[in-house]
């Protein structure tokens, strides 16, 4: 029997069985015609309870495998993915004057950002489906991380990436051995190139928002979001955004437990973009369906992205959450990555730090009370970007001499 009962057109509401259609609704196009996957929820109710879950020793995402896509869980590949640490932390909630902040790290994951939980799942779609070779268009992090599924799945992989993506995420993808294509554009012309390129050739898409089953993958962090906070769902959960794949999958999350009982409310969401790469929050704001495709400019490498791809479901989603899209500077995500570095001893990449950027501002212009409370997630570590990162810093490291006088004149205020 298929878990999955359809995959359900974002705009003109048309259903389509898995066996029928891979990726968008043929009427409205990949950008309107992004699919949404529904399952039969009495049934997930039934295997999906609070009990369940509890005595479930399975501490991965795939203990959700009753609400996720896989047909086939031979296919599954052993790297850990999911269950990353969601950590309280006082002294970043007392300087935002918050109740509670928790800041969950999934710079965890296998590959060291939150794109693992959608490729843990499109790998196994690519295998169910017996297809040899698999491409995927990314600024970065969804292409490692697919590669290092693939190297465990022995599909051939083909990446688009920009060309001025950064070295360790290169360096991830040809270690993993896929073969990288760094194309002479930008993440927006790295995209259209792969999606001509897989049509003409015939290769598994994973590229995000085409493939409806990535964001299957990624509601795992709602999930347990819920389940880490003992079922005391936050007033806010804040997330950095490019294609808005994630945020729109995190709603979806809170959703479907909201749906089966598992919760009693769901969070406000609010996406957090960079200023140089904003055009989620200019189309909030102007109240469109639809971004104007913006010339990107940010150091967040992960989110620069000019057309969100995930816009359609993403900005349907803002509404119902009752959150919204807001911008950061530059400058407020490199504050935000030295204080989750100095005080939650998280490291993270820019793009990682900036929903941590969004509670700081919101909380600073007190558009959040007292008695609230937040989850930052933290979706990319920082090594992923040392040169990025780096920029963050306002100390250096001091030369001294081989001399323990000297370190005694350099240490002199902490010697007592
Ligand atoms: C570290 C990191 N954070 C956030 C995002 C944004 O995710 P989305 O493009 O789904 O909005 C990405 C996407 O590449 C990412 O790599
Ligand atoms: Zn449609």
């Amino acid at each position: 029997m298929n878990k999955i009962t359809i995959l359900k057109c974002i705009s003109c509401t048309k259903e389509f069985s898995p066996q029928e259609l891979d990726y968008t609704c043929p009427d409205c196009g990949p950008m309107r015609g992004t699919l949404e996957v529904l399952y039969d929820y009495d049934r997930v109710a039934k295997e999906l309870t609070r009990d369940a879950l509890t005595s479930n020793r399975d501490f991965s995402h795939w203990r959700y495998l009753p609400v996720l896509p896989i047909e086939n869980e031979r296919f599954i590949q052993p790297l850990a993915v999911g269950w990353t640490p969601t950590y309280e932390n006082s002294t970043m909630a007392e300087k935002l004057g918050l109740k509670n902040l928790w800041v969950k790290d999934d710079g965890r994951n296998p590959s060291a950002s939150y794109k693992d939980r959608a490729s843990s799942v499109a790998v196994v779609k690519a295998l169910e489906k017996s297809a040899l070779i698999i491409t995927a268009a990314s600024t970065g992090n969804a292409a490692s991380s697919l590669a290092a599924f693939t190297a465990l799945a022995g599909l051939k992989t083909i990446i688009f990436v920009p060309h001025d993506a950064p070295k360790a995420k290169l360096t991830q993808l040809l270690l993993f051995g896929a073969k990288v294509l760094r194309v002479n554009g930008t993440y927006d012309d790295a995209f259209d190139l792969c999606c001509v390129a897989a049509e003409k050739w015939g290769w598994y898409n994973r590229s995000t928002a085409i493939n409806p089953y990535l964001g299957e993958g990624k509601k795992t962090g709602a999930f347990e979001i819920c389940e880490q906070l003992n079922w005391q769902v936050p007033d806010y959960v804040f997330v950095a955004v490019g294609d808005g794949c994630i945020y729109q999958s995190l709603w979806k999350g809170f959703k479907e437990f909201h749906q089966i009982g598992l919760i009693d409310r769901t969070p406000k969401i609010i996406g957090v973009q960079a200023e140089g790469a904003a055009p989620l929050v200019q189309a909030f704001i102007a109240g469109k369906e639809i971004t104007e495709p913006v010339e990107t400019n940010t150091f967040a490498d992960s989110i620069a992205v000019g057309v969100p791809r995930d816009q359609v479901k993403a900005l349907k989603a803002v509404r119902e959450s009752g959150g919204k899209f807001i911008a950061v500077s530059d400058a407020e995500i490199k504050n935000a990555i030295s204080e989750l570095a100095g005080n939650a001893g998280v490291l993270a990449e820019p793009a990682g730090a900036t929903g941590m950027a969004g509670l700081t501002k919101m909380a600073n212009n007190s558009e959040i009370k007292s008695y609230e409370t937040a989850v930052v997630l933290v979706t990319g570590n920082g090594l992923k970007d040392i040169d990025g990162v780096m920029k963050a810093s306002t100390s250096q490291a001091v030369l001294v001499k081989n001399d323990i006088e000297n370190i005694g004149e350099i240490c002199r205020d902490l010697i007592h």
